[in-house]
């Protein structure tokens, strides 16, 4: 019967046999998935796995900085690349939801490219791809589908003609969390709510610019530290804040005030497939709409999201 403990034991004597002295690189995201992928290949080949973790600039406040830190607590040889200038310009002015999706997985493609190129002699890609990962793309495009679509001039990027190793894709997802816990990652990784890929970019509607990603970093640090702080982070699935494009008349004083809106946006759910909108408590709701409209310059209301998947998504984009 399995157990992560014999699972992490097997798969790290599997991956020192198939490795041997080959180098490994690969991007870690600081989700669970790939934190554990990486911290099984770490065993097995130790500074011969390169990690990559690429600040793209629409991460959550002072994210970066914090999981940079905790990888290198673990041990893991991670370099940090700092690529938000670049993540920006793609960006600029675009509006469209997937526009933006394509804007950003392009620019990870070209800078974890050219990440990999600065490693001598690597012959492997490591990824965290677990089970569910697998049947999705199988039933629905292929990763390489969705890369291609990206690079249909040059062909494929360098980096995706390694050899792909992926020692988690025969796992669930708790499982992934069973066997990180085994391996010593912090439950601030472990028990991290999902985060899309597109980060902050397609929680911001319209067009996306750093002064916006500050003011949606601090609206959702203001939420996710609250929410943490009054127990209720476990509870749900999934929770953050989106930056509406449209401006509302408040007062402050005796001055009429004209400034953004954001929506909060939590849900309860078991495989995002479908969700709930979580029953926050009213007094929980009275206290992060104040907080935030009073410390987050240029937000004057706040609006809770009660919308059910279906018909509504997680996400707004
Ligand atoms: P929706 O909005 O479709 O979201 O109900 C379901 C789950 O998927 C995440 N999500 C994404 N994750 N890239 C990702 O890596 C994306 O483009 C993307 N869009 C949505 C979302 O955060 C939720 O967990």
């Amino acid at each position: 019967n399995w157990t992560a403990e014999s699972f992490a034991e097997t798969t790290v004597a599997n991956l020192k046999q198939q490795l041997g002295d080959d180098r490994v690189v690969l991007g870690l995201s600081g989700g669970v998935d790939s934190s554990v992928a990486a911290m099984l290949i770490h065993q097995a080949i130790g500074k011969n796995l390169y990690c990559i973790f690429v600040d793209n600039g629409v991460l959550r406040k002072d994210e970066f900085a914090g999981v940079l830190e905790s990888y290198k607590t673990l041990g893991l040889n991670v370099k940090g690349v700092d690529a938000k200038e670049q993540f920006y310009r793609a960006l600029a002015g675009l509006t469209d939801p997937e526009a933006k999706r394509k804007a950003i997985g392009r620019t990870f493609i070209e800078v974890f490219d050219h990440e990999a190129h600065l490693i001598d002699g690597v012959s492997w890609l490591g990824q965290g791809t677990i089970y569910p990962d697998v049947i999705e793309s199988v039933s629905v495009k292929g990763p390489s589908a969705t890369i291609k679509s990206h690079h249909n001039v040059g062909g494929l990027p360098d980096f995706m003609k390694l050899k792909v190793v992926e020692p988690l894709n025969t796992l669930f997802k708790d499982e992934v969390r069973a066997v990180g816990r085994t391996l010593g990652l912090p439950e601030a990784i472990l028990g991290r709510h999902p985060f899309p890929g597109p980060g902050l970019a397609i929680r911001i509607l319209g067009d996306v610019t750093a002064e916006k990603v500050d003011i949606l970093q601090q609206v959702d640090a203001l939420f996710i530290d609250g929410l943490k702080r009054e127990g209720l982070y476990d509870k749900v699935w999934q929770a953050g804040a989106m930056l509406l494009p449209v401006q509302s008349v408040g007062v402050m004083g005796d001055e009429r005030t004209y400034e953004r809106v954001v929506a909060l946006r939590a849900v309860t759910s078991v495989d995002g497939m479908t969700a709930d909108w979580a029953h926050l408590p009213y007094e929980f709701l009275a206290d992060i709409s104040n907080e935030i409209i009073n410390r987050v310059k240029g937000v004057n209301r706040v609006v809770y999201d009660i919308s059910s998947k279906p018909p509504a998504t997680i996400e707004w984009e």
